[in-house]
């Protein structure tokens, strides 16, 4: 199709979301090259927003998926799935988690990173702790859970009411963060870097003050790592420049490079008490799989 067509084609059909687009549609990359349509050639700066780490079309990431998709493309959670487990294996042996959970993407990874520390204060017999303190500038994603987590009134204001239990703080503000924390506080979410709103740094002493803040309240330290984290800052997370640990991080973007894949990594003491009571079991689950369906099944 010629790129007219396409533009008419998308114009008529595809729901846009994102404002108006560059008249260019890219047929294929190899590396740090984009041809598009026309078969013109260029330097790929923006790598889909912090996305194509490896470059276009790695040939060890095109041969996984391709071996992958040969093999099997999906497999419930009802199972075990030996890549999934190799894969959280790999990330607790590079970070500083002990856990990992997958998701589909970067604020899928946040949405999961928001109820652990819910569930974890739930668990521990502390209900009123739910609400999440965030900072003013942030991106955590546009699921309604993550736009209101974000700092930023253009993401927010045109799905207001806003899902509540959220509060915004200033960046490297230690005292309006103390002040922000309250009976009702579980977790602290922040960007090391944002990157969203301008690249805007937290400083040392301020990481260390909300590490230190954090553990003096008994509430989780949360960094979202999707866009800082995974070797673009010169180390593979961006908590390692600050000498800080989170309880829980997330990752997206560059961890699939492409290919759509979120991961909430946490520390061993905050998942803990998930595993009571929440534990799936394979035969029960299909048991009352089939009970919810048993007309569909009977037809
Ligand atoms: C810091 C940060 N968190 C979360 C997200 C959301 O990630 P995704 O687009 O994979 O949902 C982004 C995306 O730009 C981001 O930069």
């Amino acid at each position: 199709m010629k790129l007219e067509e396409i533009i008419n084609l998308d114009k008529k059909y595809f729901m846009n979301t994102f404002g108006n687009r560059t008249p260019v549609c890219f047929s294929h990359g190899k590396g740090i090259n984009l041809w598009d349509i026309d078969g013109n050639k260029y330097y790929d700066f923006l790598g889909g927003i912090a996305v194509s780490a490896l470059g276009h079309s790695h040939p060890k990431l095109v041969d996984a998926i391709k071996q992958q998709a040969e093999k099997l493309i999906h497999c419930s959670n009802l199972y075990y799935i030996e890549s999934q487990a190799k894969l959280a294996e790999k990330l607790v042996s590079i970070s500083c988690a002990d856990r990992v959970f997958f998701a589909n993407s970067g604020a899928e990874a946040n949405e999961g990173a928001i109820k652990l520390a819910r569930i974890y204060f739930k668990k521990k017999g502390m209900p009123e702790k739910y609400e999440i303190i965030t900072l003013e500038k942030s991106f955590h994603g546009r699921t309604l859970a993550t736009i209101a987590a974000t700092g930023q009134d253009k993401y927010q204001k045109p799905y207001s009411p806003l899902t509540p239990s959220f509060l915004k703080v200033p960046i490297n503000d230690l005292d309006a963060l103390e002040k922000a924390i309250n009976g009702s506080t579980c977790a602290v979410m922040i960007e090391p870097i944002q990157g969203e709103s301008g690249v805007n740094l937290t400083s040392l002493e301020y990481l260390k003050g909300v590490r230190k803040l954090c553990d003096e309240k008994g509430i989780l330290l949360i960094f979202d790592e999707v866009q800082c984290g995974l070797g673009r800052t010169g180390k593979l997370f961006a908590y390692e420049h600050f000498g800080v640990e989170p309880d829980i991080f997330t990752l997206a973007k560059a961890l699939g490079g492409g290919f759509p894949i979120g991961a909430l990594c946490a520390k061993e003491h905050v998942q803990v008490l998930l595993n009571q009571e929440t534990t799936v079991r394979p035969l029960e689950a299909i048991l009352s799989h089939v009970q919810r369906h048993w007309q569909f099944w009977m037809l």
